[in-house]
């Protein structure tokens, strides 16, 4: 299958950092169809020598084991192109579109890195010249708008060019490996699924740490905050895949179906919830992985006095017969004590105690962040232990699994998997835009609460798990976090 895919923003921070490692390790791995050209557009004049020189030397700051060799890159290097567009002039498209056809390949994925403002005038464009064909894709990198008119309207505007299954929003927390991994845990094994249910799981805790802080993108970081950044897409999409129903089939509107009516089932926030149910924060300077680092508002670009948010937590449920009662807590932040995601399931105890001392219930760690892997908790006997009137006092063991260790061949990264299935047209892990908007309708009343309270976000120290009211969120229920068990 031949394929065009087209980098608008070619030149841009996403495309050197993740997408063209990300297709040069499908390539390297073979996966990447033979007969493919990729074209970078940019607004810049270059040769397809200096932007292959260009894109040669960003390779330096990839990370040892996914840097190319000289051998290698030339080989990659053969499949790189360049074009200069002006993305407002209606000549330029008609240009791409005589390039694509000349060739006449059998698919054209058209990536929009750029910023998101100019989305609606490159899809406007793309119909106008004709490039919006049943073989033409356009894929959508985040942010898709920054609040739900917003998102409604980038949503217009692409559909006025595309249908919606040419439209492939990515989440690229979706394209993790662990996430595949949920799916084959849930669908492809019928040990969990009966426990899978308010009356066996006490509460389950989304967490997604970033032990980094805002960087050099201080001034877009201002203008997005946790909530929109990282909790309306990433955290939303892990819970829709822990809660939803099991899909009649594997096909993606089959899943995305089951996916939107979790979203539909979030219970809705009233200002009083928001007040009760949401803790917001900001760093102040401390100490992360042993570096003394800056506060949030001494960030570059971060105005002074800023009330953005660096972390949330937050609890909901989700209103339907499986999960009524059940708390899900989702929780992200910057500038956190360690760089690390997971999903916990934490299960209830035990009925009715019959052991001594040890009162842990059992647990079910799904990792996607630094490894990706399988925890199960449970309570064992060691046998020789310490025993208590004539009981044994039994100890907490874990069966792990370490999905690099499993398949340590096999480990595909999250763009270099949605671009392969961008490319071949497989669209379960890309977000309907019904999905996308019912998200943002979520977390509207969050963000318009938000707005008119003026207390602000609540401080925490760099190198902390957050504003000690992220605790005291879940110690109301009775539960604590998984660090501070
Ligand atoms: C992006 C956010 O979507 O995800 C960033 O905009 C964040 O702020 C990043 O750092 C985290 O992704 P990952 O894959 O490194 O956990």
């Amino acid at each position: 299958m031949s394929f065009d895919l087209v980098l608008f923003g070619g030149t841009g921070d996403l495309a050197w950092r993740k997408l063209m490692p990300a297709l040069f390790q499908a390539f390297r791995h073979g996966k990447l169809p033979p007969g493919g050209r990729i074209l970078a557009v940019a607004r810049d004049e270059r040769s397809d020598a200096e932007y292959r020189a260009y894109i040669r030397e960003k390779f330096g700051g990839v990370e040892e084991a996914k840097q190319p060799s000289d051998e290698e890159f030339s080989r990659f290097a053969e499949l790189l192109h360049y074009r200069r567009m002006d993305l407002a002039q209606p000549a330029h498209y008609a240009g791409l579109r005589e390039w694509t056809q000349a060739r006449g390949a059998d698919t054209v994925v058209l990536f929009l890195a750029t910023s998101p403002h100019l989305f609606p005038v490159i899809c406007e464009q793309l119909g106008a010249a004709g490039l919006n064909g049943p073989h033409v894709r356009v894929v959508l990198e985040k942010p898709l708008g920054h609040d739900l008119p917003s998102a409604q309207e980038i949503n217009r505007v692409v559909r006025a060019s595309f249908r919606e299954e040419q439209a492939l929003r990515i989440d690229h927390y979706l394209g993790k490996p662990a996430v595949q991994n949920l799916m084959a845990l849930r669908f492809g094994n019928a040990l969990f699924e009966p426990l899978w249910r308010r009356e066996s799981i006490a509460n389950i805790q989304i967490t997604i740490a970033e032990s980094l802080g805002v960087g050099t993108r201080g001034d877009f970081y201002d203008r997005t905050g946790a909530l929109r950044d990282m909790i309306q897409n990433h955290a939303l999409q892990l819970l829709t895949m822990i809660a939803m129903e099991p899909p009649s089939t594997s096909d993606a509107d089959a899943i995305r179906d089951e996916k939107l009516k979790v979203l539909r089932s979030l219970k809705p926030f009233t200002p009083e919830a928001v007040a009760r149910d949401v803790v917001r924060g900001q760093y102040k300077a401390g100490t992360v992985e042993g570096k003394r680092v800056r506060g949030y508002l001494d960030e570059d670009k971060v105005p002074p006095g800023s009330a953005c948010e660096t972390f949330v937590a937050l609890r909901t449920e989700v209103q339907n017969w499986r999960w009524a009662g059940v708390p899900f807590y989702l929780r992200t932040g910057k500038r956190l004590a360690a760089r690390d995601a997971q999903i916990v399931v934490n299960f209830r105890d035990v009925p009715h105690p019959i052991f001594p001392g040890t009162r842990q219930a059992n647990k079910l760690i799904i990792k996607l962040q630094p490894e990706d892997g399988l925890e199960l908790h449970l309570l064992a006997a060691k046998g020789g232990g310490a025993s208590l009137q004539g009981a044994e006092v039994l100890t907490p063991v874990s069966l792990d699994l370490d999905f690099d260790k499993a398949f340590p061949t096999d480990r595909v990264g999250a763009y270099e998997r949605l671009l392969m299935d961008a490319i071949a047209g497989r669209l379960n892990l890309f977000v309907r835009s019904d999905e996308q908007e019912q998200a943002w309708r979520w977390v509207e009343p969050i963000l318009e609460a938000w707005a008119a309270d003026a207390l602000g976000p609540r401080p925490y120290v760099a190198g902390s798990w957050g504003p000690a009211a992220s605790s005291a969120l879940v110690a109301r229920d009775g539960c604590v976090w998984l660090e501070e068990q």
